[in-house]
């Protein structure tokens, strides 16, 4: 039987080189193998973005054109919004009894995410516990792997672990995830921070214009201890050589870069100008793209309200399964 990829983002705004190398690289490479969902996560967007619920529909968008112009076939792969799915919801709730408080306040990301946020009235239960409502969106695919960043380990492992505890309980029914790390687990933010957030503003969005990759890639963060040019400088670590190695496919000239840094002969500034090339011809195909199909905004709603609707199906039949599983699916209804 032929395997299946569930995997979704936020819409919180477009999406940048962090997803594309985290992720989407994955899904655009596996989606000839497997049976492929992607899916937009409005309600799981919502859990820190309540005050501002006006924002999601065109986010929502912005990240639809972001799948399909890196390469996302629409013929292939079902785009679907969370939202639109209420079995979701209802699979949350069952799954809510399946995990203890202990757990979740031990979730490595949601704690550091409280940290950024600075909740001003407390954490509320709906991001807290959000981890519960992304195993649900897993599970109810009956996803084999789940192309991810390294931040949303945590996550996979807390499915596996209430997919186990269903299965155990009320029979196999579920089917227990794998994550699937990008080629880079993490890409570092252009100011050297841990990764990419647009909170942060330390981002290069895949729809970026050149002007703006071009400022962003010339201001990077490069080795602190390096004054002049003349100066040997580390390369290891350094994240404008982590974007070469990521970006750039001129093999010969990185490592020649990389060799004259080490020893004080060249700049900064061409090690950086040499990177925004390399970004942007691998951006320009991308943004094109996206333009194109920006033009036409009915043609994507159309893609994302098919994809929807089998996700819908699929999601449905799921249910079913589990609400046999669990005796719920009363005979005298
Ligand atoms: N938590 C993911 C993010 O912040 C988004 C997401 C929601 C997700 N549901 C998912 C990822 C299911 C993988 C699988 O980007």
């Amino acid at each position: 039987m032929i395997k299946r990829i569930l995997t979704g983002d936020r819409p919180t705004g477009p999406l940048h080189l962090g997803h594309f190398v985290g992720s989407l690289q994955n899904r655009v490479r596996l989606q000839d193998e497997y049976d492929t969902y992607v899916l937009i996560a409005d309600v799981q967007a919502l859990t820190d973005n309540f005050e501002h619920p006006e924002k999601l529909e065109a986010n929502i968008l912005e990240v639809a054109l972001d799948y399909l112009a890196v390469g996302l076939d629409p013929e292939k792969v079902r785009i679907v919004v969370q939202s639109m799915v209420p079995e979701l919801t209802e699979l949350t709730i069952y799954f809510m009894n399946l995990v203890t408080v202990a757990t979740l306040e031990r979730n490595p990301t949601v704690k550091e995410e409280i940290k950024q946020r600075n909740f001003v009235k407390g954490v509320p239960v709906g991001f807290w516990s959000y981890p519960i409502s992304q195993a649900a969106d897993i599970a109810i695919f009956k996803a084999d792997l789940v192309p991810v960043g390294e931040d949303q380990l945590p996550m996979i492992e807390q499915t596996r672990e209430i997919v186990r505890r269903f299965n155990r309980l009320y029979g196999k029914v579920l089917i227990e995830p794998r994550a699937m790390l990008g080629a880079v687990a993490r890409l570092p933010g252009t100011d050297g921070g841990a990764k990419m957030s647009k909170s942060v503003g330390n981002c290069i969005c895949l729809g970026d214009p050149p002007e703006q990759v071009r400022k962003r890639v010339m201001s990077m963060f490069t080795d602190p201890k390096r004054i002049h040019p003349t100066d040997p400088g580390t390369v290891e670590g350094n994240p404008v050589f982590t974007y070469h190695d990521v970006f750039n496919p001129d093999q010969a000239e990185v490592e020649d870069l990389k060799e004259r840094y080490r020893k004080g002969t060249v700049g900064d500034v061409e090690v950086k100008q040499r990177l925004f090339e390399a970004l942007d011809s691998f951006l320009s195909p991308i943004r094109e793209r996206r333009e194109q199909l920006a033009a036409n905004p009915k043609r994507v709603y159309e893609i994302i309200m098919e994809g929807t609707r089998t996700g819908r199906a699929l999601a449905q039949s799921t249910m079913a399964d589990v609400r046999h599983a669990m005796k719920i699916a009363y005979k005298f209804a």
